[in-house]
């Protein structure tokens, strides 16, 4: 079990402020495909166990995305405990993966609700519970967060199979053009069924989803796809009545040159001579060819710069908390994380 980089979470909590999210049990990590929801979900998962908390990180999409990302054995549909975050010699905090898987949370469901346990699974094994899940993609998604609900509400309940209880739940969730339909699948059961036990389901699954209790974060990267899918997303979400909480630009990277050195590179007017003396000063060949293409890179640089500078301001109108995360050299492993982690301790997400 990981149990890396202590140091680092350590030295990031001392200068931790608040929490931007007091209050908040379930964080729903959504994004575009691709931008680092998955890293981003561990990353806070770690975050806040550091902070003292015992945390289940979930995923719904059957990829094992969790057990890659934290080197474990592939999840079963049962909470293992992937981290601890020891302080002081005593654990601080630990975070548990959970694969959730629609065809298990159904036998699970009807085990709970309706004591269904041997019919259960001979209707698992017939295939019918492969059917209800299949037939109706809606019926997926009900029970998914179904399943996320049961584990936000399980540390209200006296007890509940002698099962973990969480402080929060992170949830590794579907992409941004699928997130407001997900977390809002409850409202349209709750239509049709006009009473009985499954519409009090679907009125209490809404109400934690529209609740200060979730927040929803979007990941995405400084890029035109991306910051669109946000916008979008946010705009979704809030038509749906469902907490917008974050925007969290990953892969971000702070370029070297300073503003007026990008001012005169994008406008073409970076001074030739300055190149030609401090390639001589190092050393290095200093014809036309290698200062052209100096002058090229740094106006290709300044052009970029500015589209970010373009695409970072149309996420500041959203009007949410934003935080950034640096693209790490070597890839997001399970060490990196952790320095990722500390970031977002740092900047108050956790
Ligand atoms: N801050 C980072 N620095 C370096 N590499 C990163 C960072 N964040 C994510 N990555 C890498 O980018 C890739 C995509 O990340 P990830 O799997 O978390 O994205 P995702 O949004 O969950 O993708 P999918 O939509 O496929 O589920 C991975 O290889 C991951 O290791
Ligand atoms: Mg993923």
């Amino acid at each position: 079990m990981p149990k890396v980089n202590v140091e680092r979470l350590r030295s990031a909590s001392v200068t931790r402020r608040e929490s931007d999210w007091e209050g908040v049990r379930l964080h729903v990590v959504t994004g575009k495909g691709g931008t680092g929801k998955t890293t981003v979900a561990g990353a806070l998962a770690l975050a806040l166990a550091a902070d003292g908390q015992t945390v289940l990180l979930c995923e719904v999409e059957g990829r094992q995305g969790i057990s890659r990302l934290f080197d474990a054995p592939s999840l079963p549909y049962d909470e293992r405990r992937i981290a601890v975050v020891p302080r002081n010699g005593a654990t601080a905090g630990e975070v548990y993966g959970l694969a959730i898987d629609p065809e298990a949370a159904l036998t699970e469901y009807l085990e709970m609700y309706y004591h269904l346990g041997r019919a259960a699974r001979a209707l698992d094994k017939v295939g019918a519970v492969d059917f209800a899940t299949t037939i109706a993609p809606g019926v997926r998604d009900v029970l998914l967060t179904g399943k996320v609900y049961e584990a936000v509400r399980r540390k209200e309940k006296k007890r509940v199979h002698d099962r973990p209880t969480y402080d929060t739940v992170v949830l590794d969730a579907p992409p941004t053009g699928r997130i407001a339909r997900f977390l809002g699948v409850n409202a349209g059961v709750a239509d049709i069924a006009r009473v009985g036990p499954i519409r009090r389901q679907a009125d209490s699954i809404m109400a934690l989803m529209r609740s200060p209790q979730t927040a929803v974060h979007i990941v995405t990267l400084l890029e035109e796809m991306p910051v669109q899918e946000t916008s979008d997303g946010i705009a979704e979400l809030r038509a749906a009545r469902i907490p917008v909480g974050s925007v969290i630009v990953n892969l971000a990277r702070r370029g070297p040159l300073d503003r007026p050195t990008i001012e005169a590179a994008s406008a073409d007017q970076l001074p030739r001579a300055d190149f030609v003396a401090a390639l001589h000063e190092t050393g290095l060949p200093a014809d036309d060819a290698t200062v052209e293409g100096l002058l090229t890179d740094a106006r290709e640089h300044a052009i970029r710069v500015a589209m970010e500078d373009e695409l970072r301001t149309r996420l500041d109108d959203l009007g949410r908390p934003i935080y950034e995360l640096p693209r790490l050299a070597d890839g997001a492993d399970l060490g990196a994380l952790f320095d990722l982690a500390g970031e977002l301790t740092k900047q108050g997400m956790a």
